[in-house]
């Protein structure tokens, strides 16, 4: 037996509020059949509070499904594109929302594909020994880097966190094997073209502040990766494609998630799917999937699970875990949000202000 990492707590946050198909179409020229057709996506949250608020959240309820409290965290890994800053990380706002003083926390910043990163690196450091309790998150605000003017972005981006606990094991149950890849020669055609250091100072186009990405080339590359760096981390586990038990994509596009099903040969019944209710949330899609798939009794002990990720960077990931005994929560947290004190399009205002009215709105 070889020491590994196994999930003991998970849980997720997603904010209340509801931004709908039918809502965007009083805002671009969209239709709820286009987006449902093409992007398999019905609705997605906006949040009213930052990315650490949601992670904090989510990171209780994960907390208190495994069965321990945040003083015992001794690592928090924040995987996060929209955080609210760059100092201090997000991961130091969330270690104050939960009181973890015994923590050491950082950001991880691999888009997409930052939970599976996370996960990788939080299951290395358990191995190594010098850590026992960490906690994964991933967490999105993304809302506030959507132009509303831009029809081919704006339908497909929303707003959550899921997060989970990580502890040692001898096995067999735990994190078996990981794929992380990247290539930046074309990190260009999926970014945020000013939102950073480089670049001039002074006026900025604001349009330049938002989400921009070659649609077709992102999926065409997508479909590759997820479905070669799936094969790579069950090959590395010694499984294969017959041993998998549920297969757990990044919620990007559904016609994503299909043709990585059907190149891996995984039968759509063992394939996870909830990118009808929270469209694309970056870090956050897998470990609220995972999470919503075990209230839903999709897991049973023992059983085979792999996510798979793509996102900016160009970043790719997958990871092989073996799951353990326990598919209950230990306890539940009573921790919630604030309730919201504006409605979905008033949090929208903000950005049509920013970057300009949607055609719709002006
Ligand atoms: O998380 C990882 C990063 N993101 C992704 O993985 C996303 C990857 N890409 C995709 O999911 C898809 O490429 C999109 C959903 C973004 C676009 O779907 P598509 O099937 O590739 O559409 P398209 O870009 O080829 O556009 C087809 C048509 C165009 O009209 P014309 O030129 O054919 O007249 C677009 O202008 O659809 C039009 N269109 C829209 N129509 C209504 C684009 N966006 C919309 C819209 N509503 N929201």
């Amino acid at each position: 037996m070889t020491l590994t990492a196994e999930i003991t707590g998970w849980g997720k946050c997603m904010p209340p509020n509801v931004l709908s198909n039918h809502d965007l179409e009083q805002i671009v020229d969209t239709s709820d059949e286009w987006i449902t057709t093409r992007t398999g996506i019905k609705e997605r949250r906006i949040s009213h509070v930052e990315a650490s608020e949601l992670a904090a959240v989510a990171c209780h309820r994960a907390l208190a499904a495994a069965g321990k409290t945040p003083e015992d965290v001794d690592l928090l890994l924040v995987a996060t594109c929209s955080g609210d800053s760059i100092i201090p990380s997000t991961a130091s706002v969330v270690q104050k929302h939960l009181q973890a003083w015994n923590a050491a926390a950082m950001d991880l910043n691999a888009a997409c594909s930052g939970f599976v990163y996370g996960l990788e690196v939080g299951t290395n450091m358990i191995k190594s020994g010098a850590y026992k309790t960490v906690l994964v998150v991933g967490t999105e605000k993304l809302h506030h880097l959507i132009d509303f003017t831009d029809r081919t972005t704006c339908v497909l981006f929303g707003d959550g966190a899921g997060a989970v606990v990580l502890e040692p094991t001898e096995g067999p149950a735990g994190v078996l094997a990981s794929d992380l890849g990247m290539d930046g020669s074309v990190g260009h055609i999926l970014e945020v073209p000013v939102d950073g250091t480089a670049g001039d100072r002074g006026p900025i186009d604001p349009r330049l502040s938002g989400i921009s990405m070659e649609g077709q080339e992102v999926f065409r590359r997508a479909v590759t990766k997820m479905g070669e760096s799936s094969a790579l981390a069950l090959e590395k586990a010694g499984l294969s494609l017959e041993d998998v038990d549920l297969l757990i994509p990044h919620q990007a596009n559904i016609r994503i998630i299909d043709a990585t099903a059907r190149r891996l040969g995984v039968d759509e019944s063992k394939v996870y799917v909830n990118i009808h209710s929270y469209g694309n949330t970056s870090a956050a899609t897998i470990p609220v999937a995972l999470t919503e798939a075990l209230e839903e009794g999709r897991i049973q002990p023992g059983d085979i699970v792999v996510f798979t990720a793509f996102g900016g960077g160009l970043t790719w990931a997958s990871s092989v875990v073996r799951w353990g005994d326990r598919v209950t929560p230990l306890g539940e947290s009573d921790v919630e949000l604030p309730p919201p004190d504006r409605d979905t399009m008033e949090l929208l205002q903000p950005n049509f202000d920013f970057f300009g009215r949607p055609e719709k709105q002006a």
